[in-house]
């Protein structure tokens, strides 16, 4: 890999107002994200299009999750969505123009936003402005192999905070759930909380037993991915039935198939869960349906983008 194939090494970021280098990019130790963990975040990915044209997938989903997000812990949205559009392809052009982002790359736009900064003190303090931090860097996704094999997963207590609806900084429950999977050189680790499935550390969990598609419900014991909605719409287009109930541990031990999601997994097949063979061992068919379901949708709001450029493009000949 070359220095201009990995932006990782400096992408252009967007803090507080300014694009700076991430590694110039400093936020004072007072920040409330830094003492309390107080803000929230949103991850989006941004798939290469067609003429260089990026597409934000399901954009309008993540941007309604940060408003319910900075809405639920009382701070006022910096943004309205139109804002946080053109903030975002502000970023997406520096890091193009000036640090190796290739236009035929997928991306991830990783935005920020906490209380702000203000003496040390729990309750909010009044009149401070939120931080807001934007990094859009490649999106390396899940590799052929995985996707063709599977990937292992363990399993633990979810013991987290009982507000896991809101898309939190405050991540040591779920870091601690991740290292736990890495320790065991698994992918990921699938949590119940007092018997019953909640979610992985960083995805949302899915079950197929007998051709039917089931996950928990959207509930503040799970962060209702934006890959949640879809993947029921994918299920409906592709005559899957789903369900959303409450599974127990021993029907996830005893599913056909296990599937995980998130922006940056997309559906990826999980063969394997503590050491056993989940169904045959192998991919299912309800995961190829809804991974081809995806594919589709992604070239379609890439299609749905370009003919909005060609509108405006016409609209200003004919203007
Ligand atoms: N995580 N549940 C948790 C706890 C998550 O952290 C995530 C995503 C999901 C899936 O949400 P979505 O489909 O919107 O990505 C569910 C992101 C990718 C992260 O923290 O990096």
């Amino acid at each position: 890999m070359t220095a201009v194939d990995d932006v990782s090494h400096d992408p252009i970021v967007y803090l507080n107002g300014e694009l700076v280098p991430l590694s110039e990019a400093r936020v004072p130790v007072l920040d409330r994200g830094f003492i309390f963990g107080d803000g929230i975040y949103e991850v989006a990915p941004l798939y290469a299009g067609h003429a260089g044209r990026r597409t934000p997938f399901r954009f309008e989903q993540h941007l309604a999750r940060l408003a319910r997000s900075v809405g639920k812990i009382g701070i006022a949205n910096p943004f309205d969505d139109a804002g946080w559009r053109s903030l975002i392809a502000r970023v997406v052009a520096a890091n193009e123009a000036h640090a190796g982002l290739r236009a035929d790359q997928d991306a991830i736009a990783y935005i920020q936003v906490t209380r702000g900064v203000a003496k040390r003190g729990h309750a909010f303090p009044a009149g401070i402005q939120p931080t807001v931090f934007v990094m859009v860097t490649p999106l390396n996704l899940p590799s052929e192999t995985q996707r063709a094999q599977g990937v292992r997963c363990v399993t633990a207590e979810d013991r987290r905070w009982l507000n896991c609806d809101i898309k939190s900084v405050s991540l040591l429950g779920n870091v601690l759930m991740a290292q736990y999977a890495a320790e065991n050189d698994a992918f990921e680790t699938i949590q119940f909380r007092d018997g019953v499935l909640t979610e992985g550390s960083s995805s949302n969990v899915w079950v197929v037993k007998d051709g039917v598609l089931a996950a928990p419900p959207r509930s503040h014991k799970i962060l209702e991915g934006i890959r949640y909605g879809l993947i029921e719409a994918l299920a409906q287009e592709c005559g899957i039935r789903f369900e959303a109930r409450e599974i127990s541990e021993a029907e996830l031990r005893a599913a056909d198939e296990i599937i995980v999601s998130s922006a940056t997994k997309e559906v990826l097949p999980v063969t394997q869960l503590d050491g056993q063979a989940v169904g045959k061992g192998r991919p299912g068919a309800v995961f190829a349906a809804l991974y081809a379901g995806y594919q589709r949708a992604k070239a379609k709001e890439a299609q749905h983008a370009q003919q909005g450029v060609e509108n405006e493009s016409r609209e200003n000949i004919t203007a």
